[in-house]
């Protein structure tokens, strides 16, 4: 491929835009779309304007028709030379494209009847002429014209009218932020006043019967607002605040300048059709889009290689602000359970990258576990290097210094540099190298000193085979043997390729309670006992430690297993204590009944350097689960029936919590009694979360036909809802079912494959199966090899992102490699191959 993008060959665009003002005529095949643009030159430069699938009518500078020997067909470049612009120029086009042909759900398309938008990132070329990059920002003004009832646009709304709309949006902007909606809409609406005083009109806009399922968002948005206030002085800048529920979309939900459109299965829920998990995420994710107004549109990116400078500074925001609606340590638990499961296993395979990438072919490729959640940990461990007050310095003066800006994340380190003195020329690596650090310990002990010798090594990653070291935050503590606390936590600032730490006066040889809080995204290796970890999962005083302490003894447990090994028992006996005192911390109780998933089993095994045998590691998980059931059978169902529900669902932590507990132990207990108690629960529960836990655990069990078929029965109307019977089935199923099952949920007329979210839901149950997607025969990969070459042409973001289920196959043994790859290689040759597609299989086949 020759089209890579480069992060050094960024130049500023030659003209700013003074006003963008665009007029809609809507209609399913042929919307026409008139754009005025006041362009101002800044320097004597070509103008450069982006298209894609554009027919385009007209085109003109200040009234003078543009030659249309410029105007490239449909997809490309409208180059017009500096010679023929004067120093300021309006440029007036209308081009017609047609929505209803849009099933990649990118620039302007169709859900439901609906007219919606998605621009972000290279969207808005698919609308009209423009310049669709992030650093040229513009008022905008909008006109829609369509006999849909409600019109929506960003900004404030300047009139509206039956069949036209009027809106304008003050605060410069991307084109990628621009949004406009046209529908049958209903809203549910509130209002918000500011910390100065500012009224805002709040709406989340549904399909017409699906108001009484908005409530919970509009509750996390109003919270949201507040918490942006008080924890980071962050003020909303609108008089409306408008938030729309969309069945087709390709990502969770986006920030569009005061327009939120938001993926349904964020916005909708009630007790019946949405799991505890389900409005965790919905508060988050509505969260994080509403802290984006700051982080991301107020400030944003100089180019996309910047990506992270919005993305994981958000996603920290919304950690936090979750952390301080619920429970701090069982979010902290949660993100450091998806960082290891879909952060490390990106960097420790060809896809690869860092926080901050330095080339790329396809940007929307680049929306990935690195960019997100790393990019997160590392302001997390910015945070814990400048202490709180120094983070709150910096980040008061990155608000200051470029609101209205589009920055890059050398702005971002010289901010923390000038508010706190700091050098951070070294922190800077973690921004530009790929790879998860392995960082290693080693002890001595004598006369009352403890030493602690540190090593750091990061593997090679694609084009980038030498890893200087990097500044590591080490959060620890000591454990003395009796239980106590001899260090409370200290961070010790590793900035070596090997340094060692020295403890001196201590009474007994001390247990090491290292990255607490977990404090840097590395991975550790150090022998243990598992009488010392089952002494740090006892006594510990960090919960993210003390659950991993639990964590890495049933992990070792089961990797001997898997190896052919005795292993597991010392993690059984370990939970004893844990199980006695579950009730007083439920939560994460059931954090640590949950046993390491078969992902993780293998993941941990490759980069021992041992070859994962999906089912052996299946088995051995299996047999695990079994003998813990039998082992703590009485305590298990004491505390299934100490959690029952009573009285009416609550979706807070707490509720939250309890059914967690429930659910661990069912999944044991289901071991034991083929499924009864799932099936008594099935029957009885009243809210989602324990009804999709029973049916996961009858469909484990083998007994899942009449749950099903009443489940269906009950929800066949509710896309969501069959959503998620749609994911069980494949992802439960026994392994060497999972495939089958498959293919017959693939083969039924209610499996809308053109929507992300079915699709999503069937094809990731599978490649989330993990000895399901790993069948030894291969028929996993070309399953899902069918299904990509099906789906690309149709829609390329959604088939591209979902190659990455094959990202992990050359840790696996010669046979299951060369089904993978003769899979890949499939997708490679099918004529007419995206080039989000394309980049993917590419770099998994490199
Ligand atoms: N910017 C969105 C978010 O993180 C994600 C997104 C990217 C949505 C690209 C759509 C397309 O909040
Ligand atoms: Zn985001």
């Amino acid at each position: 491929m020759t089209d890579t993008q480069y992060l050094s060959d960024w130049r500023p665009y030659p003209y700013e835009i003074l006003e963008t003002r665009l007029e809609f005529r809507l209609d399913p095949r042929a919307t026409i779309v008139r754009s005025q643009i006041d362009f101002r030159r800044l320097a004597p430069e070509d103008l450069v304007l982006d298209g894609a699938g554009l027919k385009t009518l007209s085109l003109s500078i200040d009234g003078q028709a543009v030659s249309p020997s410029l105007i490239p067909q449909t997809d490309g470049k409208l180059i017009i030379p500096a010679a023929q612009l004067p120093d300021s120029f309006t440029l007036e086009a209308e081009v017609q494209i047609d929505p209803e042909a849009n099933t990649a759900l990118e620039g302007l398309y169709l859900s439901g009847g609906m007219f919606c938008t998605q621009c972000e990132a290279e969207g808005f070329r698919h609308i009209t002429w423009y310049p669709d990059r992030p650093d040229v920002m513009a008022p905008f003004r909008v006109t829609v014209h369509s006999d849909q009832p409600v019109l929506l646009s960003n900004g404030n709304p300047v009139s509206s009218q039956p069949g036209q709309a009027v809106w304008h949006d003050p605060w410069p902007k991307p084109a990628y932020l621009f949004a406009l909606v046209a529908g049958d809409l209903r809203a549910i609406s509130d209002r918000f006043t500011t910390m100065s005083g500012r009224d805002v009109a709040l709406n989340v806009w549904v399909r017409p019967g699906d108001e009484p399922r908005a409530g919970y968002a509009m509750e996390s948005l109003i919270r949201s607002m507040k918490w942006d206030e008080e924890a980071y002085g962050r003020e909303y800048d609108l008089d409306v605040f408008n938030i729309v529920a969309v069945d087709d979309f390709n990502m969770g939900a986006m920030e569009n300048k005061g327009l939120n459109i938001f993926n349904s299965k964020l916005v909708l829920a009630t007790a019946e059709t949405a799991t505890d998990g389900d409005y965790e995420r919905i508060e988050g994710v509505i969260g994080h889009e509403y802290f984006h107004n700051w982080t991301g549109n107020r400030i944003t990116c100089r180019d996309w290689f910047q990506l992270c400078l919005k993305e994981g500074l958000t996603v920290f925001r919304d950690q936090q602000f979750t952390s301080d609606m619920r429970s701090a340590s069982v979010k902290r638990i949660h993100d450091v359970q998806t960082l290891r499961a879909r952060q490390f296993r990106e960097d420790a395979g060809p896809l690869a990258h860092p926080p901050r990438p330095d080339h790329y072919q396809e940007i929307n490729n680049f929306y990935t576990a690195t960019v997100y959640e790393k990019g997160a940990e590392v302001i997390g461990m910015l945070k814990r290097l400048v202490g709180d007050e120094g983070y709150r310095k910096a980040l008061d003066l990155y608000f200051d210094r470029h609101d209205g800006q589009a920055c890059t994340i050398e702005d971002w380190i010289t901010v923390f540099q000038d508010a706190t003195g700091r050098d951070l020329t070294q922190f800077k690596r973690w921004y530009t190298d790929a790879g998860t650090p392995r960082l290693s310990l080693t002890e001595e002990w004598s006369d009352g000193k403890l030493v602690l010798n540190f090593r750091q090594h990061t593997a090679p990653t694609p084009g980038q085979p030498d890893k200087p070291a990097r500044v590591i935050p080490i959060a620890l503590g000591l454990i003395g043997p009796n239980g106590d606390e001899v260090l409370p936590t200290t961070v010790l600032e590793m900035t070596e390729t090997a340094q060692s730490f020295s403890f001196d006066g201590l009474g007994a040889r001390p247990v090491v309670s290292l990255l607490r809080g977990f404090s840097a995204p590395v991975t550790v290796a150090r022998e243990m006992t598992a009488d010392e970890q089952a002494l740090l999962l006892a006594h510990d005083t960090d919960a993210c430690a003390r659950w991993q302490a639990g964590h890495d003894l049933a992990l070792d447990g089961l990797i001997a297993r898997a190896q052919g090994q005795e292993g597991g028992a010392e993690f059984i006996r370990a939970i004893a204590g844990l199980l006695d005192d579950a009730e007083s911390d439920p939560a994460f109780a059931a954090l640590c009944l949950v046993l390491p998933g078969e992902e993780e089993i293998a993941t941990t095994m490759a980069a021992a350097g041992v070859t994962p045998d999906p089912d052996a590691i299946n088995r051995a998980r299996t047999a695990l689960m079994l003998e813990l059931a039998t082992a703590h059978q009485t305590a298990l169902a004491r505390l299934y029936d100490a959690m029952e529900s009573k009285g009416p669902y609550v979706p807070d932590a707490e509720g939250a919590a309890h059914r967690s507990l429930r659910l661990a132990c069912l999944a044991y207990l289901s071991r034991l009694d083929g499924g009864d108690r799932a099936e008594a629960l099935f029957a009885s529960a009243t809210n989602m979360t324990e009804r999709q836990g029973a049916l996961e655990q009858l469909i484990a069990a083998g007994r899942d036909k009449d749950a099903l078929a009443r489940f269906e029965a009950e929800f066949r109307q509710n896309r969501l809802v069959m959503d998620k019977w749609f994911m069980v089935q494949p992802l439960r199923a026994a392994a060497g079912q999972a495939v089958a099952r498959a293919r017959e949920l693939a083969a039924r007329p209610d499996f809308d494959w053109k929507n992300p979210n079915r699709f999503r839901a069937l094809i990731a149950g599978l490649t989330s199966n993990h000895a399901g997607f790993h069948a030894a025969d291969g028929s996993g990969y070309d399953f899902l090899a069918d299904w990509l070459m099906k789906l690309d042409p149709v829609n390329p973001q959604t088939t591209a992102r979902m190659c990455s289920a094959f990202e992990t196959i050359s840790r696996y043994d010669a046979g299951r490699q060369a089904k993978a790859r003769a899979a890949l290689q499939r997708i490679a040759a099918m004529p007419g191959l995206s080039r989000n597609t394309s980049e993917m299989v590419t770099r998994i086949l490199a």
